[in-house]
């Protein structure tokens, strides 16, 4: 069963009416979409975290818009009912409203995503939300922990004080009004994830944000342990690391001590007389 990619919006919105909580795993290649289509997932994301999980960067900044299209070409070569969400990378809707539109349509034209997700709620931002939205782009905002916006916020916990959760609150509505079909919240307090959550009538999902969220979404890599830096709200499911590096260390293994033993077995003499 595929999905039309007009039933993304509605999907979720049944989700939240009927408390069934949304559950949102990334992808970054094919196999990993594998894994989370057979896990059952509402939802796979293409997040810009693949530059840490695939590419080897530290940070998000460096990811392209050709390499989100690269690797969401072929997470979704995987997908056979899943609907798919792709993150505009850093520069690709911070530089107006054109480019962030060109950006947009070309992840839905050559990844068939349903939808794309960019960081933050600048009134810049809200523009390309509802020219977005207009123009037939679903869009799921992000605010809390922008990872975009490292370099000025770090990976700290956001809206710990009453003025930061006062300002998270106004952007919150601004990108629902701005028509925003859901909202990922990262590493804010369990208790404003849960007024949102109630306050909003789109579907909160959250990220190191409590429980008390319409759904919940994590960096698979994350929760596989095949991460390089574990978040504290994430934690690994499973050693994967280790696993792999101890399975592959086995086979190497398995494969020299033949000819090592052969290596230092000294020559049998009566074997060299025939
Ligand atoms: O890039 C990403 O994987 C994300 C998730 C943390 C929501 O944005």
């Amino acid at each position: 069963m595929t999905l039309s990619p007009a039933e993304l919006l509605p999907l979720l919105m049944r989700r939240k009416r009927e408390g069934l909580p949304i559950t949102v795993l990334t992808a970054w290649d094919a196999p990993s979409a594998r894994w989370a289509e057979a896990a059952g997932v509402d939802l796979v994301l293409v997040g810009d975290s693949l530059g840490m999980v695939a590419l080897g960067h530290a940070t998000t900044l460096p990811v392209t818009l050709d390499a989100m299209v690269h690797h969401a070409m072929a997470v979704q070569r995987s997908l056979r009912h899943t609907p798919l969400v792709v993150d505009l990378p850093f520069l690709s809707y911070q530089c107006g409203s054109d480019s962030a539109m060109a950006a947009a349509g070309r992840l839905l034209q050559q990844t068939g995503c349903h939808g794309v997700k960019l960081e933050g709620a600048e009134a810049e931002t809200l523009v390309v939300v509802d020219r977005l939205v207009r123009h037939g782009i679903p869009v799921m905002g992000h605010l809390g922990l922008t990872p975009q916006s490292v370099r000025q916020l770090g990976y700290r916990r956001q809206a710990t004080d009453p003025v930061a959760q006062e300002r998270l609150r106004r952007q919150a509505r601004q990108l629902q009004d701005a028509g925003c079909f859901s909202l990922v919240l990262e590493h804010v307090p369990e208790g404003l994830a849960g007024d949102l959550r109630r306050q909003l009538d789109l579907p909160v999902i959250g990220i190191g944000a409590g429980d008390d969220c319409d759904g919940q979404v994590r960096v698979t890599a994350d929760l596989l342990g095949l991460t390089p830096r574990q978040p504290p709200f994430a934690p690994a499911l499973l050693p994967g690391e280790q696993l792999f590096s101890d399975t592959l260390r086995g086979w190497v293994d398995q494969v020299r001590t033949p000819l090592a033993a052969a290596a230092t077995t000294p020559a049998d003499p009566e074997a060299q007389r025939c």
